[in-house]
């Protein structure tokens, strides 16, 4: 049966309409990642074809090769916010590219703090273990990016204000301020959950904190640290199929 209907899908490609053979490549794709079990996306979504956002990521890195759908999940939303008061902040910026993203959809001057170890992760606790050994357990230390590193990526952006040091050591600098986007992406629960306690009090009405941990495997300890600060808070997260989590104000 189904070697029928890819040989009448096959013989269409090479004879039928233009949007036939693009029919047969995803149909051909659509099976071997089945039969890997996994995924591919829907043909028809266009997003993935965004022109402005391509445009936007490669003023941070020229090479930049294809759209990545968390961060353009996190422009769409920083864009929705653009008409609230209040400044924006990062909690794990690594090179900067969701810092620059934030910045990007902003489009004005308004500040944005980043905390940051730029040191890597720190130490897991064990709710930070993967449920199962099939899942590469995170460690201490990775993903260390040096500062200098990152404000020089972020040079484009004189409004991007720099905290050095480990969550949540510094974000007293900041207590007296409103924020109307948070975005949370330091993997592990000490951090995560330091993070939305400190900003989701902070954050104006129809402000968003999201977490770009939230619905992944490699960071059981983010999800754990975002459902029981959202509960604490008398909110639900909303689970988004690109992994990421948001809590609204
Ligand atoms: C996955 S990376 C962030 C990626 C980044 N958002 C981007 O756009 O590429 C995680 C970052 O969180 C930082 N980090 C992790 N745990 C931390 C902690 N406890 N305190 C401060 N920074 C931390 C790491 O140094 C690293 O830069």
């Amino acid at each position: 049966m189904q070697l029928r209907k890819l040989l009448r899908y096959g013989y269409r490609s090479l004879t039928g309409e233009p949007h036939e053979k693009r029919d047969f490549s995803f149909y051909v794709m659509n099976q071997l990642a089945k039969w890997l079990d996994m995924r591919i996306y829907n043909k028809h979504t266009n997003w993935q074809d965004d022109r402005d956002f391509l445009a936007v990521m490669r003023r941070f890195d020229p090479r930049y090769p294809r759209i990545k759908e968390r961060q353009f999940f996190l422009y769409n939303l920083a864009r929705s916010l653009r008409h609230l008061p209040g400044e924006t902040a990062e909690c794990g910026a690594l090179g900067g590219a969701s810092s620059h993203v934030i910045m990007s959809a902003f489009e004005d001057d308004r500040p944005h703090h980043i905390f940051d170890s730029f040191s890597g992760l720190s130490e897991p606790t064990e709710h930070d273990k993967p449920e199962t050994t099939e899942v590469r357990a995170l460690q201490a230390g990775e993903f260390a990016s040096p500062l200098e590193a990152t404000r020089r990526n972020l040079a484009e952006h004189p409004h991007a204000v720099f905290y050095k040091g480990w969550i949540p050591e510094r974000f007293d600098e900041v207590a007296d301020k409103q924020f109307c986007l948070v975005s949370v992406d330091v993997d592990f629960y000490e951090p995560t959950r330091d993070s939305v306690l400190f900003f989701f009090p902070r954050l104006v009405a129809g402000g968003a904190l999201v977490c770009d941990d939230y619905g992944f495997s490699t960071c059981p300890g983010a999800k754990k640290a975002m459902d029981e600060a959202a509960e604490s808070l008398g909110r639900k997260v909303i689970h988004v199929p690109t992994g990421q989590g948001l809590i609204l104000k």
